[in-house]
Formats: C-alpha cells, sequence, structure tokens
C-alpha cells in the first residue's frame, strides 16, 4: 500500500468568471469544490489507476469535514487525523476571456505541539501496511521545519521507503534524515542549493543526504540521479493545459514505481507519461489515462554516463 501525507490539507475552490477585472464585481458561473494539497492529489491519481493508496495528514474544522466528504465521495481513503483549527481553503479565479488563473491559498491552521505528537503517533501505526510513504506540500503553522525529517526516519525504521515532495527549509532539513527520493522542481532545486544548472544542483542535493533527486523540469522531463545510474527522461512533445500538479502525477508514479520494484528507467518513463497527462486536465490531481497510455511507447530515457560516472554518492 501507499500512503501519502497531507499535512497542509486544502478544500480548492475554483471559480469560474467571464472575465477578472480587479477591483469590480464578478458574476461567478460555476464553482467547483474539492478536497487538495498535494498528498491528496497523488492520493487521486494513484486511485485514478486502479491502486488503492491511504490518505492521511491533518485536517479540521467545518472545512476539513468538507474535505472527507469529498474524498469518500470520490473513493479515495482516507486516515486524517482531526485537529482543532478549521483546514485552509484556496480560491482559483479563472478567468475565461484569456484562461488565466488568480490564486489565492490559505496558510493553514495552527497545529498546536500535541496534535503534531498525536500525528506522529497516527501516522507510524498507518506505516505497519505500508511500502511507500509519499510526503508531500508544505507545512501549517506550528508544525517544526524538521517535520518530514521526523517522518523520514520512522519511515525508514519501518522499513518503508520515502519520497519527498516538499520545498525550502522543509525540503533542506528533510534531507539529514535520507529520504530515498525527492522531487524537486526546477525553481525549488534552484532555491535549495543556489545552483541554476539542473544537474549540479542535483548532485548537491544527492550529497546531502537523498538517495534519489528526480529534478522536474516542466515540459523538458527530468533530470534523475539515482543509485542505478543518472538518467534524463523527457516527453515526445509539450502539452497545452494546466501544468499545476503535474509534480503531483509525476510523484504518484513514482511511489508505484517504487512500491512495485520497478527499475528506475521504468520508473521514469512511467513519471514523465503520467505527469504529461495531467497537464490536458484542469484541475490538479486528475490525469487522462487516454494521454498517458498514447505517450508511454515515446518517452525518451536517455543514460548521463558521464553524470554517472562523476556524480558523489552520499554515504548511506
Ligand atoms: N507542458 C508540458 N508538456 C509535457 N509534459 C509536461 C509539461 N509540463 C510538465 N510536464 C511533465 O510534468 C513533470 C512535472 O512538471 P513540473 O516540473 O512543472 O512539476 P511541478 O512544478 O512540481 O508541478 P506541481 O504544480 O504539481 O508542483 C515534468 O517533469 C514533465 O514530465
Ligand atoms: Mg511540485
Amino acid at each position: 500500500m501507499i500512503l501519502t501525507v497531507t499535512l497542509n490539507t486544502a478544500l480548492d475552490v475554483t471559480w469560474d468568471v467571464e472575465s477578472l477585472r480587479p477591483r469590480t464585481s464578478h458574476r461567478v458561473d460555476t464553482a467547483y469544490e474539492r478536497a487538495g494539497g498535494k498528498g491528496v492529489n497523488v492520493a487521486r491519481v494513484l486511485t485514478s489507476l486502479g491502486q488503492l493508496p491511504l490518505a492521511t495528514g491533518l485536517v479540521g474544522g467545518p472545512t476539513g469535514r468538507l474535505i472527507r466528504e469529498e474524498l469518500r465521495a470520490a473513493g479515495v481513503r482516507e486516515a486524517f487525523l482531526d485537529i482543532a483549527g478549521d483546514s485552509r481553503r484556496t480560491l482559483a479565479v479563472v478567468s475565461r476571456d484569456d484562461g488565466d488563473a488568480t490564486v489565492f491559498n490559505g496558510r493553514g491552521p495552527h497545529v498546536d505541539p500535541a496534535e503534531w505528537e498525536l500525528f506522529r503517533r497516527h501516522y507510524a501505526s498507518l506505516l505497519t501496511d505500508a511500502r511507500v510513504v509519499v510526503l508531500s506540500g508544505s507545512l501549517p503553522p506550528g508544525v517544526p521545519t524538521d517535520a518530514y525529517a521526523r517522518l523520514i526516519r520512522t519511515a525508514e525504521a519501518a522499513g518503508v521507503a520515502t519520497v519527498l515532495d516538499a520545498s525550502g527549509p522543509a525540503l533542506v532539513e528533510a534531507l539529514a534524515a535520507r529520504p530515498d527520493v525527492i522531487k524537486p522542481n526546477a525553481d525549488e532545486i534552484t532555491a535549495a542549493t543556489g545552483h541554476d544548472d539542473l544537474p549540479a544542483a542535483a548532485a548537491a542535493l544527492r550529497a546531502l543526504g537523498a538517495g534519489a533527486v528526480v529534478a522536474s523540469a516542466g515540459a523538458d522531463g527530468l533530470y534523475a540521479i539515482t543509485p542505478e545510474g543518472t538518467w534524463r527522461a523527457a516527453p515526445p512533445e509539450r502539452l497545452a493545459g494546466n501544468p499545476t500538479g503535474a509534480g503531483d502525477a509525476c510523484v504518484a508514479a513514482i511511489a508505484a514505481g517504487l512500491a512495485a520494484g520497478c527499475p528506475w528507467p521504468e520508473i521514469l518513463r512511467q513519471a514523465v507519461a503520467l505527469s504529461a497527462a495531467a497537464v490536458p486536465c484542469p484541475v490538479a490531481g486528475d490525469v487522462d489515462t487516454a494521454v498517458h497510455r498514447r505517450l508511454l511507447p515515446h518517452v525518451a530515457v536517455v543514460e548521463d554516463s558521464a553524470a554517472c560516472a562523476s556524480t558523489p554518492k552520499p554515504a548511506r
């Protein structure tokens, strides 16, 4: 089983308007609400592939109840822990005239130390049935920045592989706990290392403790330094649509590949095809399975043998 962890779960609200004009009133033509947050999106993608992942994390208040209800209706198994604070909302206002989205992200409820401690115990109990755990997204206020480091150490002690998709201090502090895989995008990897060059930045993060670094670069695909070798993997074409959530589909494919014991080139091929298949879908957490099947045979996975020879390996 794949366990996904979303500490700052959200109710993602999308409003569709004719044309967004600041400082004026708007008629909202359609409004959608659904459970979100990166780990939730990963669980959704895995569920649509026919897997039975379990989504956990923190939810609270009336918004938390709506999140749970929506997940149940969508057939996503969940075991969230309730907290006192109200879960956050995000609002995307989509303007039909230009297709642009303006997004407002709530910060999330304050989590007190007792709630965080309870979650750590709850999480440890869920690990007993897991092969892989996905730790994704921002930390809500009150959760310490070494949260992912702690959760990774608990997973390692339980023999469960870890995939981390985080940024900033939450990512940097987690590296000391040696996550099996991290999946930063180009901006996150530059922010964490100061390198613009993807291979140099990925090598720097791996030297700090990650077992494998799968760096994503939008339509250019992936650059991956793994214990089995270093590869570039690219989609056969640039897809049009909404790339938000492509990274979550990429993480879903990595987790599924690790759980199935696939070799890295196959994991990367799947990750590129599945993440590209998220782009034509307007909402994060959805993938177009027909696009996935169509692209899969055409994904180029090329070994970067020069990098392989020169990459420093972390002491594990
Ligand atoms: N326009 C596109 N066409 C084809 N594939 C794409 C496109 N955009 C993204 N992808 C695929 O999705 C992967 C992840 O994309 P990206 O680097 O944008 O992730 P991200 O910024 O982490 O996304 P997220 O919003 O989910 O956090 C890429 O490595 C690539 O395989
Ligand atoms: Mg991302």
